[in-house]
This record gives C-alpha cells, sequence and structure tokens, in this order.
C-alpha cells in the first residue's frame, strides 16, 4: 500500500515538473460534435492523433449550425484565449481568416497536394487570398430524408416519394397510421435545414442559386419562394406537438425507433443510424428530398488553427496532416455519414448512404448543381444567416404568414455585415 503511494507521488511529481516542451504535443479543440454518433466519428481523429503522442482537449459546445460554438469562440479569442484549434463552417472561416489569427498552412498543403485533392468550390472558404487557412475533414449535404422502412410499411408506402406531392402523401399515410410523420427538434437552425431542401425541391438549382446565393430580390420575392413557405406549414403538419427545442438526434432517434416516419436532415443523421447498428435498404431508407436529385445542399466541415505560439505549432500541423490522410478522411466519414473532402478516397467501406452522398457530391459538382448550404454557413455570411433562421422559425411556427415571410426573408438579405 504504502508502495503504490510512493509511487503515485513520485509519477505525479514527474508529470508536474515535466519539461515544458511536453505540453507541445497537445491540442485544445473546438467542436459541436456531442451527439452518439458524432462522437464516434471524432474519436477516429482523436484516437489517430492520441496514437501519435499528442494530447487531446476536447471542448465539446452541442448546437447543429455551430452558432453556439462560435459564440464561444469569439468570447474566448476577446479574452486573449484561443484554443488550438476549432471546427468551422464556410463564411465563418472567412471572417476568421480577414481578423490574420489563424495559421497559414499553406507548406502543408503543397506537401500534401491538397489543392488537387479538394473540390474546388470548398476552396473558395479554405484558401484566403492565396493561403490554405482550413484543413478540411468531410463534405455533408442537407436536401436528404430519412425514414424508417418498418413504418413505411405499416403504413403502406411501399417506395421512397420523388416528387414532392408523394411526399406529402406519404405523410398522411404515415400520420393516419398512428405514427408521428415528420421528426423535427423546434430549433431555429434545424427548420433553416430543412428549408434548404424545401427551397431547391420547389425552385431547382438555378432558383436556389438566385435567392441564396445571389441573393437576387427578384427570386427572394417570387412565388416560388411563397410556394417554398407555404410547403414549410404543409410539412408543420405532420410534426408533433412536443417538438419545441428538441435537439436534430433525438428526432433522428424517433425515426430509429419506430415513433416517426420520417426526417429531413443533413447526412449527419446517418452518423446516427450507424452509431445505432442500422443498415440501410433493411432497417431504414435514406434519399434525397423529393424534388432534388442530382444537387448537393453543402457543407464542409473544417479545422482552422489559431496563432497560440511556436510551441503549439508542430501538434497543430500533425493534426492538419492527420485531417487530411486516407486513413482519417475515410475512417472518420464512414462513421460520420459525409462524403471524405478529399477527392479520390476510396468508397470501400462505406455503406449504400455513404456511397451515395460520395457519388452524389461526384455528379453535383459535374454538373454545377454543387451549391453552399444556407443553413449551415456555406450561402451567404452569418448575419443574413441568422436573420433567414429568425424568418424562417417565426413562419414554421405560425408566428408569421408565408406572405409576411416572404417580405421579412427579402429585407434580411439586405442585411449590411
Ligand atoms: C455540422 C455537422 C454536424 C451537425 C449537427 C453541422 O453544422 O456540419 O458536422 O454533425 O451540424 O451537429
Amino acid at each position: 500500500m504504502k508502495k503504490t503511494l510512493l509511487c503515485l507521488a513520485m509519477t505525479a511529481a514527474a508529470v508536474l515538473s515535466a519539461p515544458a516542451h511536453a505540453a507541445d504535443k497537445s491540442v485544445q479543440v473546438i467542436h459541436w460534435w456531442t451527439s452518439g454518433g458524432e462522437a464516434a466519428a471524432l474519436g477516429v481523429l482523436k484516437n489517430d492523433l492520441q496514437s501519435q503522442g499528442v494530447t487531446w482537449k476536447d471542448v465539446p459546445i452541442a448546437g447543429g449550425g455551430g452558432s453556439q460554438a462560435m459564440t464561444t469562440l469569439r468570447a474566448r479569442l476577446l479574452a486573449n484565449d484561443p484554443p488550438t484549434a476549432s471546427q468551422m463552417l464556410g463564411f465563418n472561416i472567412t471572417d476568421w481568416a480577414k481578423q490574420g489569427v489563424l495559421q497559414d498552412l499553406t507548406p502543408l498543403a503543397e506537401k500534401g497536394n491538397w489543392a488537387e485533392k479538394v473540390p474546388k468550390a470548398l476552396q473558395a472558404f479554405d484558401v484566403y487570398k492565396g493561403k490554405w487557412i482550413a484543413a478540411p475533414i468531410d463534405v455533408h449535404s442537407t436536401n436528404w430524408v430519412w425514414a424508417n422502412k418498418a413504418v413505411l410499411e405499416k403504413a403502406g408506402v411501399t417506395t421512397e416519394p420523388k416528387t414532392w406531392d408523394q411526399f406529402v402523401t406519404d405523410l398522411e399515410k404515415v400520420k393516419k397510421a398512428g405514427f408521428i410523420g415528420l421528426a423535427v427538434g423546434g430549433q431555429s437552425w434545424q427548420e433553416a435545414t430543412m428549408f434548404d431542401g424545401v427551397v431547391l425541391s420547389t425552385g431547382g438549382p438555378d432558383f436556389y442559386r438566385n435567392a441564396f446565393i445571389k441573393l437576387d430580390q427578384k427570386a427572394l420575392t417570387s412565388p416560388l419562394m411563397l410556394k417554398a413557405f407555404e410547403r414549410m406549414s404543409t410539412l408543420r403538419k405532420y410534426v408533433d406537438p412536443n417538438f419545441a427545442n428538441r435537439d436534430w438526434n433525438v428526432a433522428t432517434g424517433m425515426v430509429i425507433n419506430g415513433k416517426a416516419g420520417f426526417q429531413i436532415m443533413g447526412n449527419w443523421a446517418l452518423g446516427e443510424f450507424n452509431h445505432a447498428d442500422k443498415v440501410p435498404g433493411k432497417d431504414f431508407l435514406c434519399f434525397n428530398v423529393p424534388g432534388t436529385q442530382g444537387s448537393v445542399t453543402y457543407n464542409s466541415d473544417v479545422f482552422v488553427f489559431f496563432k497560440v505560439g511556436a510551441s503549439e505549432k508542430a501538434a497543430q500541423d500533425l493534426m492538419a496532416e492527420d485531417i487530411m490522410s486516407p486513413k482519417v478522411q475515410s475512417g472518420f466519414n464512414v462513421l460520420k455519414g459525409a462524403a471524405p473532402a478529399v477527392l479520390g478516397t476510396s468508397d470501400a467501406d462505406f455503406n449504400a448512404c455513404g456511397k451515395k452522398a460520395i457519388a452524389d457530391l461526384a455528379y453535383a459538382d459535374k454538373h454545377n448543381t454543387l451549391l453552399g448550404s444556407m443553413s449551415q454557413g456555406y450561402a451567404v455570411p452569418p448575419a443574413i444567416q441568422n436573420a433567414f433562421y429568425d424568418v424562417i422559425s417565426r413562419e414554421f411556427n405560425g408566428q408569421i404568414t408565408p406572405q409576411e415571410a416572404v417580405k421579412q426573408l427579402a429585407a434580411a438579405a439586405k442585411a449590411q455585415y
């Protein structure tokens, strides 16, 4: 007993007096991957880094789209306490790059030939003024529907809906059969995520581009936008009364457990089915929001690295290189439900929904139908995105009419940023 205590004391003393450079090999990482599937995927990166002697200090801040995580990040930078690295999306990357606080990853990118390997659409965000400032770990997309196969069968739905009208008919059947039609979490980012797919389905890729990427007032105020909001009101009829503030993965759980028929959600939902050992085609179905086949509203999770000092640079470099390695790009995304951000990563280990994500991305990239997701910060800067969230949420919750929503959305698009 005495001996053990002595040993413990000696170990503690050794740790406390370890040379400063022991801290070199640690990374403190802000992210919002807190669900079962997300944590499992992140474990691939974490474990691989730990096997290289890098200690992982986790700073998880839940909330899809990352708004809460970005609030924490801002506060920390203001307090001059940046983390080593942070998960990030879209326009936020550019905003931080402009502040001059991000590490330049260009030497690593040149060594690893990232310019050849990463889809060009992503590079518009990962490269700022000719310098690589982000390492992309995945490519997600939002125009997906997830369905419980047994529930559909019980409701008499035999094939996946290919058109919007068929989708509504199927939602009705599922509701009549005594299930919740649509699993939704009442948080504005989730409602906005559904709106990505609804707008794309209602107006097609050119309309989506004009409205959400070009912020064209004609598109924003058009009858198609009104129709998109009316469709949101239609969806609302199939949601259960307890949806307020439900987390997205809890909503996915309702589809997994056979309480609900469908969920419209980005393909991080696949991570939850994977985590529950569910098999595509057997237990559940994944398909594009009806009417959006051939297009992809994408968001790519990246990590950026802050200028925290020379002593941490080695660990940052190791982390960035690890993110871009075939091992992590495949291992992480097989679990996460996304397509790898590195083109040419083998799809051998992915299930049918993962393979579809990879094939859809390649198709959309070739056919000019790869569109930045509004809900995930890849279409408009955060100020406009947040104003859009607010309008979409109030319309979905019946606080304003579709007509009022059209006007307010168009006004929000003019916001200064
Ligand atoms: C991220 C995904 C994440 C999801 C839900 C999205 O903003 O891009 O990686 O799984 O939020 O947390």
